[in-house]
């Protein structure tokens, strides 16, 4: 920790009360990696205290994505957060946001540190930032994560860090961090390859802002992953079919394209499923978080390597990782949201975009975030960045939730996070829609017969048959009736047995 001595050392008791009530405050954070531990777990403990006096206590909470328990788990369950962005995963969090108690914006993260930059959300009071080290001429070498971390640094009044000594040091020489300058002066990324690096492996921070230096010892606070069921393992093996079939085509290069893969046990048993295919080239990823699939498929020499934002990997993960840098390091880069999740750089590079919807609908629209068009789940987070720039764009669900009372395909979503026009591929375990080329009419049709439940299949041809003609067939006074159904009976099709997938 040379260098870190230069600041004052603080507890984080101490540091939590640098930050009054009303603050807006930037954490370090992309997933539970990286994510800040120590102060605002000492934040909640004195927003409870000050509570329990009859003081108000409660903060703008800023980040990269979403965080470990320790944050917004911990400063939701004090009620400590009066305003949130950009993503979230905590239940309790998402709880208080549905009961409108916390004002939340959803938003691309990809846009998260110009918004800041330039100051959309107002003034950022304190960036709690962890790191390795932080040297006495304002160099940050950030930890698991690079996030929107070396902005906040950039525009916070105060800066405290985490100095954490159980994160390996030499993690950040793979990150590589660069603020594009602003528009209109901004120059094109030159990213021709996702392991290019154009920055440098520390973030910057004018040492007069620092307050001070909590010294921590915690590890990332990530589960592990639940093992693929038959209902994941059926969507990775159309996507694996489906690629194979592009690659024959020669609609993919035999050298393969970069990958992304979102969030969630889906992505995740796509990821291995396309490992596990002989016939699938070797690959590189061009992605937002390096999850447990991509850790195991590079150790097997099957991902070559990856430009990622953060390595969210369970603690044991962590430790092989960690064991193993002089064989990760040169495969992954660690970069800012900003460049990790540029749509540019997607659109070069030719990126397949392969992510996680809560429901689809006849014509390909996307709703990732809200049930029911009202109930947020987490956030679009970077499914957009990269689906709207992809070279194929695909989308994947189970084609029923909730033991089948629940379609995924829908007539018309309730809530639109990807539009018909940013969706090439829609995936079930029940099959893959193309829907390349295809007028609505015909994505309908496509769509109902490969991708949904054989119980709601008879319900969605009706539907589209008794709309009518139109370029887009819609009735617009039964297009939400299976929401409807689902909100007064607790099912879409309350006189139909419900039951698990089946393939
Ligand atoms: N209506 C209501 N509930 C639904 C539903 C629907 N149409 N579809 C799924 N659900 C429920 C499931 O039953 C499950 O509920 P439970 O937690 O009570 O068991 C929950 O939603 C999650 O579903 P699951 O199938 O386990 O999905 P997941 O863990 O793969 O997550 C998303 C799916 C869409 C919530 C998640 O991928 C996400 O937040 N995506 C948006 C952000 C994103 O894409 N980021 C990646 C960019 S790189």
């Amino acid at each position: 920790m040379r260098g870190t001595t230069a600041f004052p050392v603080l507890t984080a008791e101490e540091a939590a009360e640098l930050i009054p009530h009303g603050a807006m405050v930037a954490f370090s954070g992309f997933t539970p990696a990286g994510s800040a531990k120590a102060v605002p777990q000492a934040l909640a403990r004195r927003a409870r205290q000050l509570h329990d006096e009859g003081t108000p206590f409660q903060i703008r909470v800023l980040t990269g994505a979403s965080t470990g328990a320790s944050l917004d788990d911990a400063l939701a369950e004090v009620n400590a957060i009066s305003w949130r962005a950009p993503y979230q995963s905590s239940s309790l969090l998402r709880k208080q946001i549905n009961e409108g108690r916390v004002a939340f914006v959803d938003m691309h993260l990809s846009h998260l540190p110009q918004s800041v930059l330039f100051g959309f959300f107002g003034k950022v009071d304190v960036a709690v930032i962890e790191a390795t080290e932080v040297t006495p001429d304002g160099r940050v070498y950030l930890t698991t994560s690079v996030g929107a971390s070396p902005t906040f640094l950039q525009v916070a009044d105060k800066v405290i860090f985490e100095v954490n000594r159980r994160q390996a040091r030499r993690i950040s020489d793979m990150a590589d961090i660069t603020i594009p300058k602003p528009p209109p002066y901004r120059n094109a990324l030159d990213l021709d390859h996702p392991l290019q690096r154009i920055g440098k492996n520390y973030a910057r921070v004018d040492p007069e802002k620092i307050v001070g230096i909590v010294e921590t010892d915690r590890p990332d606070e990530l589960g592990g992953f639940t093992p693929s069921d038959e209902t994941s393992r059926a969507i990775a093996e159309h996507v694996v079919r489906f690629l194979l079939d592009e690659l024959a085509a020669h609609r993919i290069p035999m050298e393969f394209l970069p990958l992304q893969s979102g969030v969630g046990n889906v992505a995740n048993a796509v990821l291995e499923g396309l490992g596990d295919n002989p016939d699938i080239p070797d690959f590189l990823m061009y992605t937002e978080v390096f999850q447990s699939a991509a850790f195991k498929l590079m150790q097997r020499g099957r991902l070559r390597g990856a430009s990622t934002c953060a390595l969210t990997l369970s603690p044991g993960e962590m430790r092989e990782f960690v064991s193993q840098l002089d064989f990760f390091a040169p495969r992954i880069v660690l970069r800012p949201q900003e460049i990790s999740n540029n749509p540019a750089v997607v659109r070069q590079l030719g990126v397949i975009a392969m992510n996680t919807a809560l429901e689809f609908d006849l014509f390909g629209h996307v709703n990732s975030t809200h049930v029911c068009g009202s109930t947020i789940m987490n956030g679009v987070g970077g499914s957009g960045d990269f689906a709207r720039n992809a070279y194929l764009s695909i989308f994947m669900c189970p084609s029923i939730a909730k033991d089948g009372k629940i379609s995924t395909v829908v007539p018309m979503c309730t809530h639109v996070d990807q539009n018909e026009h940013s969706v090439q591929v829609l995936v079930t375990e029940q099959g893959l829609a193309d829907l390349r080329g295809l007028a609505p009419e015909e994505r309908a049709t496509r769509i109902i017969s490969q991708c949904a439940h054989p119980m709601y299949r008879d319900y969605l041809y009706r539907y589209v048959r008794d709309a009518g003609s139109a370029h887009i067939p819609h009735d617009l006074s039964r297009c939400f009736e299976l929401h409807q159904n689902l909100l007064q009976h607790g099912s879409m099709l309350p006189a139909a047995t419900p039951r698990r997938a089946a393939c």
